[in-house]
């Protein structure tokens, strides 16, 4: 295991994951969609909700842990799922579900990873969630939530918000595919990731391994690209989820949910949580940030069913971002680039370390505020006039300089 103490923020692990990753990879994680207003606000909205410092409180025995639906979690934090992980270092979400299972936190695997179900399911003892991208091609989804089952996985997590694809502008520029395409451009600049082309020399696994081999058509790369522009199904409604939730028969988890009236279909849907979420500012630039938008959802969500588990990703890097997110009504957290940077940085080593800064981050802060136990956070360790704005939906409104 390699020692990371230098490593004190996420930002340390994003600049090095800069370095050793292709430009084509990193830029598609570092990236949102459009003028990218969105990606930039999930992140400022958390920085400008401010703490409350107490004294004197005893801040001895203090406990992060909590559930996420029925699973244990060492801190209210699971890994969110995310496409071309096995791009950011080779055979990446195994390295990230081996480090979050050890760490103590839930691992998603998304439809879109390198590594596939059964990949993942072979390298790990702790169960995983699956998240499913629901395809026109019916039989190929209902083999996915068959190998997911089979797979041993604990939860489905339903993405909701990815019918039709939001554009990042360097994705385009940078011709993305899994993996790369021998352009010049790609060959040089290959030359200057030598860790990462050593460790994908070593692996087979270097394309959508969830879905070569297993879906009609799709034998080899030429036909996957027009296979997964046309497959995502822009017709998904609340009648499929009723249809999923049925072939799923486990615990389902809606991800995407950025109005109330949606997290109380949510709700009605029977949905165990469900994840404020605008997919980390990738797919509507111009929504709300998540942190914005997870107060009325909450309330709306209480009002209807308040069994269901409000959760919150987009935008978090640190401890703190977590502890805002639990004082806003959150009761579990998801972290994509937050994790995908340590893993571009260090493969498993990075993604531990990155979910130790976190852990250590949410803990201090808790204690500065006053608390010793996550699951007894409220928001009254905001700073009153530094939050309640986001209860409406509204993004911060910087004081007229008169
Ligand atoms: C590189 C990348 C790939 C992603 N791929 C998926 C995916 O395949 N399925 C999915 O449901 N969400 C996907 N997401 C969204 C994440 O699950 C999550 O909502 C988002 O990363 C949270 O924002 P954060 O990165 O600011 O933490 C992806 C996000 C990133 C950054």
């Amino acid at each position: 295991m390699k020692s990371l103490d230098k490593i004190t923020d996420i930002e340390d692990l994003r600049l090095i994951a800069k370095r050793k990753v292709p430009k084509m990879f990193y830029d598609y994680v570092d990236s949102g969609s459009w003028t990218q207003t969105t990606y930039r606000n999930n992140e400022t909205d958390f920085d400008r909700i401010k703490l409350r410092q107490r004294v004197l409180v005893d801040m001895d025995n203090r406990s992060l842990a909590s559930h996420m639906i029925d699973t244990p979690v060492k801190m209210p934090v699971a890994i969110a799922p995310t496409g071309f992980t096995g791009m950011m270092w080779a055979d990446g979400e195994i390295h990230a579900a081996k480090a979050a299972e050890k760490f103590g936190v839930p691992f998603s695997l998304s439809t879109m990873s390198i590594c596939s179900i059964e990949d993942v399911a072979t390298h790990t003892s702790a169960p995983f969630w699956f998240q499913l991208y629901v395809m026109r091609d019916k039989v190929f989804m209902q083999n996915l939530i068959n190998r997911a089952k089979a797979a041993n996985c604990s939860a489905l997590i339903l993405t909701a918000d990815l019918q039709v694809l939001g554009q990042r502008h360097k994705d385009i520029k940078n011709g993305l595919s899994a993996p790369p395409k021998p352009t010049f451009a790609n060959i040089l600049n290959l030359m200057t990731k030598p860790e990462w082309c050593m460790n994908m020399l070593g692996t087979k696994r270097r394309t959508f391994g969830n879905i070569v081999g297993h879906a009609q058509g799709v034998g080899d790369l030429s036909s996957l690209s027009s296979w997964t522009a046309e497959q995502f199904d822009p017709a998904l409604s609340w009648d499929d989820v009723a249809r999923i939730k049925e072939l799923w028969g486990g615990k389902l988890i809606i991800k995407g949910i950025m109005e109330p009236e949606d997290a109380v279909l949510a709700a009605k849907s029977g949905a165990d949580a469900l994840v404020v979420s605008n997919h980390g500012g990738r797919q509507l630039d111009g929504a709300p940030s998540s942190i914005a938008a997870l107060s009325d959802i909450v309330q709306a969500v209480k009002a209807e069913r308040s069994d269901i588990e409000v959760w919150l990703d987009s935008g978090i890097r640190s401890g703190q971002d977590v502890l805002k997110a639990v004082a806003m009504g959150a009761t579990g957290t998801m972290i994509g680039r937050a994790f995908l940077y340590g893993l571009g940085a260090y493969g498993e080593d990075g993604v531990r370390r990155a979910l130790e800064l976190i852990y250590k981050e949410c803990d201090v802060s808790m204690a500065f505020c006053g608390h010793t136990d996550v699951q007894q956070v409220t928001d009254d360790i905001l700073v009153k006039g530094t939050f309640e704005h986001l209860k409406s939906g509204m993004p911060h409104i910087a004081p007229m300089p008169w």
